[in-house]
């Protein structure tokens, strides 16, 4: 992979132990609700109680992973098999300690070891805009879920509107989170690289266009908390 990949990558392995604790002191636990309704709307959009493979993308730690299972539980959906990839094996080494019942393969997004058509499901949460080369990874997405199946992605996405909010979202991003993240995971640069990437990355319609060039079917978008956090979910058509 490129050098700007490898070097994000080198940073997740760094924060590893401590991004459970960072992420919710800085997220203030909001995340949780996302993570609940967008793996709940996805089961309720693929409407099968019998599902083969679900592939969770950029995994890190594994939280999206757990929503996965827990509320395939809960729904009395049977989930055969769930795989984690992420290129971090630090961040890898976390999730496997939390997550019993599932494989994990260290790999990158633009390049995933699945075979073509076998997924159910692909998810990616918080993980897309680390992808250098989204173009390729959304290619790979598509290559490997069946026709049908669906993709789900979480992301802070840069904001389209001005709300009254945004100047304290500004603030808060570019001074309390680099000085929380310091404090709480010791590495300042990480909890710098995330508001910047945020303000580099697209906004939520741009994502959907770029989804729809690969050949996806947008089947349901939602905006959260002044834009701030975007869950897509696009179908394999
Ligand atoms: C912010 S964490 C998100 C982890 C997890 N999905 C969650 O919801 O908490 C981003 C993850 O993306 C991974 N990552 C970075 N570049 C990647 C790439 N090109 N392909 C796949 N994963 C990547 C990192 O190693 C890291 O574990």
């Amino acid at each position: 992979m490129n050098k700007e990949q490898n070097k994000i990558v080198a940073m997740f392995d760094i924060i590893a132990k401590r991004y459970d604790i960072s992420n919710r002191v800085l997220s203030m636990g909001i995340d949780k609700s996302w993570r609940n309704k967008a793996v709940r709307k996805t089961y309720k959009l693929y409407d099968k109680d019998n599902i083969n493979h679900i592939v969770d993308v950029a995994c890190g730690t594994g939280d999206l992973m757990i929503y996965w299972q827990k509320i395939a539980n809960n729904l009395n959906i049977k989930l055969h098999k769930i795989t984690g990839i992420d290129p971090s094996s630090k961040m890898i080494d976390i999730a496997k300690q939390k997550i019993k019942d599932a494989n994990f393969t260290k790999a990158f997004a633009q390049n995933l070891p699945i075979e073509n058509n076998t997924v159910d499901i692909v998810s990616i949460a918080y993980g897309i805009r680390n992808v250098v080369n989204r173009a390729e990874a959304f290619s790979e997405f598509y290559r490997v879920l069946k026709v049908e199946g669906l993709l789900t992605i979480l992301e802070f996405t840069k904001d389209e509107k001005k709300f009254w909010f945004s100047s304290i979202k500004k603030f808060y991003m570019t001074n309390i989170m680099p000085l929380v993240g310091k404090i709480v995971s010791g590495n300042s640069e990480a909890y710098k690289y995330l508001p910047d990437s945020i303000k580099q990355f697209v906004t939520s319609k741009q994502l959907q266009g770029e989804l729809e060039k690969a050949g996806f079917k947008i089947v349901f978008v939602q905006d959260y908390s002044f834009d701030m956090n975007t869950t897509i979910i696009a179908k394999k058509v």
